[in-house]
């Protein structure tokens, strides 16, 4: 293979430098080729992830420099002084106290002040104008927002600027300076240059005032190896890889192989990533399994209207039967009719004519409309189905017992998209078949499940849905958020629904739903629902959720 060129010119270059000086600083070297060989040096970096320092992405030249004995490498480090943040905004664009002087002008052409002083009752002095509006002005005379307090680095620079003579103070009145030099800028970019030969007891100023900073400064020493070539030209090419043909003809013998390097760092490892759905899908999974919750079979995502609506009491005209909030299949645009007329029938007369107690919802139902499919707007569809099916169990057998289940999986709305809306998500609920369950059974249940979910403080709202009596909404408190979230919505089925399933007297539902995504976004702190899920997820993110969470 070809070896880039780009590397073979950096190559060189340090091979060029050390035959010059016979040894060299890493950290020179760097800044060095950087701004010689820029274009090949932007190359060697694409290898490496956005962020990697350029001695980094050095180090790895040096490293198969050594492993081939041309240079060798020694650690070094040191403690030195490096420009503060503050100290390099100053070398760049001048110190505070030289500004002072140049505010002065602009200051001395305002419009007189007249003020008293709020202790002693005397007029307050021009300079002291002056230092309020050096306090106003200061930060706007530099590009980046200034490191510290302001009130204090104004105050400084006005003493300093007295001191250097960038303005003078007579008579209480503020007058023009000289400012042919900036001592303190021209100081730092002195330091700069090279802070190793700076003295001593000039730095002990800049440190007083933080334009310094004392930093642990890591190299190496290059020195020529024992191989040492003065141009990769000449280097015979060593071979890195034993393969099977070289082992099968006995070439191996006479290779001479490059040493193994364990010192060299490996590339970023890209694996697969669990998606933060599916993990918290897996949680609330766990948390209905050690409940005791068996899990419904929600693999069927096309769903016929009675199911999903019909059976659950929800009237034909109810506006969420509209094609503004459901998706209508086309092909098969129809179910096959219900096996079972006697409950279709009687699903039928409790909508138009009501029964079990109740005087229905009294229209005409549509045998056609009802056969429609659609892609499920809720699970509660499914709940309905193995509702009917313990229903019929017990018609067979006349044995009923109490039973749990639970279902996660993806349910469909005709939704316009937004930060928080798409047009299908995921939904979990849980149902319980017992005798005579009341408002606090159901109140239970939710407390027992969100709390193990760690959502320990619930509220509930009055609401409502068509196929439960009373409805509540949940609201759990988030710690972390401080304040009360919308978590699901919950209620008791309504006779109207199961009741024509053939449940006897005196037997009830209790039942919740809610969201995966709401929870999964607010667990990780994401705000945009489209960064989740569909045809703009971010892949980052999803590499980036933390393995585990700690805390809800
Ligand atoms: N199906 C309801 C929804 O889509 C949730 C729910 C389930 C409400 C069970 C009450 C009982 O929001």
């Amino acid at each position: 293979m070809p070896k880039e060129d780009h590397l073979t010119v950096i190559e060189n270059a340090i091979l060029a430098a050390l035959q010059k000086s016979g040894s060299l600083d890493s950290q020179q070297l760097c800044k060095d080729l950087v701004a010689q060989h820029p274009t090949e040096f932007e190359k060697l970096r694409r290898k490496y992830e956005d962020n990697v320092a350029d001695h980094q992405v050095l180090y790895q030249v040096l490293l198969s420099l050594e492993s081939q004995e041309i240079i060798s490498l020694s650690n070094q480090s040191k403690q030195m002084y490096q420009l503060s943040p503050e100290g390099e905004l100053y070398a760049k664009e001048g110190s505070p106290e030289h500004k002072c002087g140049e505010l002065v002008p602009a200051f001395l052409q305002l419009p007189p002040k007249e003020e008293l002083d709020p202790k002693t009752k005397k007029p307050l002095s021009q300079v002291h104008f002056f230092q309020r509006y050096i306090n106003e002005q200061l930060p706007h005379q530099y590009s980046q927002p200034l490191p510290g307090d302001i009130a204090k680095i104004g105050n400084l620079a006005f003493g300093k600027a007295k001191q250097s003579g960038y303005l003078k103070v007579e008579n209480q009145c503020v007058k023009p300076g000289d400012l042919s030099t900036d001592k303190t800028k021209d100081t730092l970019i002195q330091f700069s240059q090279d802070p190793s030969k700076f003295p001593e007891k000039e730095i002990k100023f800049l440190k007083q005032r933080n334009l310094v900073s004392l930093v642990t400064v890591k190299w190496f020493e290059i020195k020529k190896g024992e191989k040492y070539i003065p141009d990769m030209s000449k280097a015979k090419q060593r071979v890195v890889d034993l393969t099977e043909d070289m082992v099968k003809s006995g070439e191996w013998k006479n290779i001479d192989f490059a040493p193994l390097n364990f010192n060299a760092s490996a590339g970023p490892i890209s694996s697969g990533h669990e998606h933060p759905l599916t993990k918290i899908r897996y949680d609330f999974r766990q948390v209905f399994l050690q409940m005791g919750f068996e899990e419904m079979d929600t693999s069927k995502w096309i769903e016929s209207s009675f199911w999903n609506f019909d059976s659950l009491f929800q009237g034909q005209q109810h506006p969420c039967r509209d094609m503004h909030d459901t998706f209508f299949i086309k092909v098969p645009q129809y179910a096959h009719e219900l096996e079972d007329t006697a409950y279709y029938n009687r699903v039928k007369e409790i909508h138009e004519k009501g029964g079990f107690g109740s005087i229905g919802l009294r229209y005409d139902f549509d045998d056609k409309f009802t056969q429609q499919n659609i892609l499920r707007t809720h699970t509660t569809a499914v709940s309905s189905r193995y509702l009917k099916m313990i229903a019929d169990e017990y018609k067979k057998t006349g044995e009923l017992r109490p039973r749990k289940f639970f279902s996660i999986d993806r349910v469909y709305r005709n939704e316009t998209l937004d930060a928080t809306h798409l047009a299908e998500f995921s939904q979990l609920e849980g149902f319980v078949l017992g005798k005579n369950l009341s408002l606090a059974d159901l109140m239970s249940y939710i407390y027992g499940f969100f709390s193990r979910i760690g959502m320990e403080e619930i509220e509930f709202k009055p609401a409502y849905n068509p196929y439960t009596e009373p409805s509540m909404e949940i609201f759990a408190y988030h710690p972390g958020l401080k304040r009360w979230i919308e978590v699901g919505n919950s209620g008791i089925f309504r006779p109207e629904m199961i009741m024509p399933m053939g449940f006897p007297e005196g037997w009830n539902v209790v039942a919740w739903g809610c969201s995966l995504e709401r929870p999964t976004m607010i667990e990780y702190g994401i705000n945009e629902i489209r960064s989740l899920e569909g045809p703009n997820v971010s892949l980052q993110l999803i590499k980036n959720v933390p393995i585990a969470r700690l805390t809800f």
